[in-house]
């Protein structure tokens, strides 16, 4: 139980590798707040947590609300009476060139991949600092390392997000630890998004792993991250990706 008295945050817990982490860390012993915008998919993930005796409260919203992330940490403090853990893994795809790109769909990939994650944190950490402890896990991807044609928005937000976890680390330290995952390609809704098997199979050749990650791939790297099995990483942007960008 190695999550054992502690609140965890996890945003985008209703799919993908955000669920992943969520039941994982409710099975270590945290009490787990499952945040995203579906209801039945975020019930889901509760009632997965509860059946399997742990504890968790859904939070429902649009991370491009900022107004959402202050539910989200009220909620959180009412059920749960504070907050340990903060794991930034919502995220959205946008498949827009440059040249493509509006400012509407930009602004709406910034809010939701980059702003949601500040506003939680600065919400979070002063509860964290008062407390003496207290860690972020972000979620990012190995597009904060490396570009691609196509999907310009998405990529600079990541590169953002990769930028924002060092921030935090430098900000927060030494009570709060802030690191994030670059996951390469992980088998979710999003990546299902970009292509049929053509192209989970061109990802599967790119990786020496020869294989495409899972949510759990990533839940694990989470929860290492989230206790003191890491407490002299701090900043670091770490590839989970099956060697895809080594
Ligand atoms: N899959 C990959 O290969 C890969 C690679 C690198 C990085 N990532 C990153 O990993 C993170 C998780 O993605 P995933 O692959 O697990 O995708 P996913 O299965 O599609 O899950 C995305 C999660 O984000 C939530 N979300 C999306 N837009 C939201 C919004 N506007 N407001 C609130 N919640 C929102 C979704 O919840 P609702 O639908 O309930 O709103 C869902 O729980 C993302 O940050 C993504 O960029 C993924």
């Amino acid at each position: 139980m190695r999550l054992e008295n502690k609140v965890a945050i996890v945003t985008g817990a209703t799919s993908g590798m955000g669920r992943a982490t969520a039941v994982l860390f409710a099975k270590e012993g945290a009490k787990v707040v499952v945040c995203g915008r579906n209801e039945e998919r975020a019930k889901a993930v509760v009632d997965q947590i509860k059946a399997d005796g742990g504890e968790a409260i859904a939070v429902l919203g649009d991370a491009s609300d900022l107004a959402y992330a202050e539910e989200i940490v009220n909620k959180t403090v009412e059920a749960f009476g504070t907050v340990d853990v903060l794991v930034n893994n919502a995220g959205m795809l946008s498949m827009s060139t440059l040249q493509d790109v509006s400012i509407e769909e930009w602004d709406r990939v910034f809010r939701v991949n980059v702003d949601s994650a500040l506003r939680l944190c600065q919400l979070c950490a002063p509860i964290m600092k008062e407390k003496g402890k207290g860690v972020i896990v972000n979620v990012a991807s190995v597009a904060s390392f490396a570009a691609h044609h196509g999907f310009a928005a998405y990529i600079s937000s990541k590169h953002g997000m990769a930028g924002l976890s060092k921030s935090m680390a430098w900000e927060l330290g030494p009570e709060i630890r802030v690191n994030a995952i670059a996951p390469g390609a992980i088998h979710t809704a999003m990546v299902d998004s970009i292509g049929g098997p053509a192209v989970l199979q061109g990802m599967i050749d790119n990786c020496p792993c020869k294989r495409i990650g899972k949510p759990e791939d990533i839940a694990t790297v989470a929860l290492f991250l989230a206790t003191d099995d890491s407490s002299f990483i701090d900043g670091q942007i770490i590839k989970v990706d099956g060697g895809f960008e080594c």
